[in-house]
């Protein structure tokens, strides 16, 4: 019998569908992950049978063949190790197939069976989103997650508390959505002095949208003005603000599921070269 569970491969601010198959055949005792994993995909092995014991449950003497599709996606990162435990749950009879069928997976496995945080749960909360799944993280992601709005979501703290879920011992609450902070106060154009004219021009570019050249000599204040334009620019709106957290989630800087409304600021050396600013490989030139 083939257990599947569908879970998530992250291209850039994109989650893509990738489907978990397990496979439990008769042969010689063996566990083969297959469907380009990376380094952290196949270490997952070693993690799922860890975390398979201490619920006190021990692997089938058999073939067992994990297989990621589609196989010609390189899957990176450690978010695997929850979809592969629970399809190999699956298929050792211990989790219904239709239940499985309902949720999307994400999460990394301690040894214990905790489940760890991963970069990019936002993202798969909305994918669940868009294909009417569910989704099932860590606990601590769980208010994160739940800013992707009607999706039902099961954030369990491990393994086991998820396991008594399905069998109705301990129902899970859904998590509720992270709080907004109030946007940070950075620094303020009245601390300018002077610079009259460099000031109308920041005002004109915010109410308009447009961007700006800032040309002069060292210390003449070309930062300082630019790190002022956050705070005479409105909040982020609603949609604005879930982009931006999407990035941060990617990068797993969402703390706490805290929706950020303050506007990003970013600054780079003037001599930072292209691949230190967005990052090296052929992957993300091509994006
Ligand atoms: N008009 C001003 N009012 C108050 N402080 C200023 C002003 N201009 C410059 N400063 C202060 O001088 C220091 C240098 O300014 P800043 O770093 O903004 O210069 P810059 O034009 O970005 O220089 P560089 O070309 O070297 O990047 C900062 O600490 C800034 O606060
Ligand atoms: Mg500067």
């Amino acid at each position: 019998m083939v257990a599947l569970v569908s879970t998530v491969a992250y291209l850039g601010l994109e989650a893509r569908g990738v489907e978990v198959q397990c496979q439990v055949a008769p042969g010689v005792p063996a566990f083969n992950i297959v469907g380009l994993p990376d380094k952290a995909v196949a270490e997952s092995r070693e993690r799922v049978r860890a975390a398979i014991a201490a619920l006190g449950l021990s692997l089938p003497p058999k073939r067992i063949t994990i297989n990621l599709s589609p196989a010609d996606l390189p899957k990176e990162g450690s978010h695997y190790d929850l979809p592969i435990a629970l399809a190999l749950l699956g298929a050792m009879g211990i989790i219904d197939a239709e239940t499985l069928a309902s949720y999307v997976v994400v999460g990394e496995l301690s040894l214990d069976g905790r489940l760890a945080a991963t970069p990019g749960v936002l993202l798969a909360a909305l994918h669940a989103s868009s294909e009417n799944l569910g989704l099932i993280c860590t606990a601590l992601q769980g208010a994160e997650a739940a800013w992707a709005g009607d999706v039902e979501i099961l954030a369990p703290k491990d393994l086991l508390a998820l396991l008594n879920h399905f069998k109705g011992q301990s129902v899970l609450t859904p998590p509720e959505a992270g709080t907004v902070p109030e946007p940070d106060q950075g620094p303020d154009l009245k601390d300018v002095k002077g610079q009259e004219t460099a000031k109308r021009a920041l005002e004109i570019a915010a109410a308009g949208g447009h961007n700006l050249l800032m040309n002069g000599p060292p210390g003449s204040g070309k930062s300082l003005l630019a790190s002022c334009l956050p705070g005479i620019l409105p909040p982020l709106s609603p949609a604005e603000a879930l982009e931006v957290s999407m990035v941060a989630s990617v990068a797993g800087t969402l703390e706490g599921g805290q929706m950020s409304r303050t506007r990003p600021y970013r600054n780079p050396h003037h001599s930072a070269s292209m691949a230190a600013l967005v990052g090296g490989g052929v992957k993300n030139l091509s994006c």
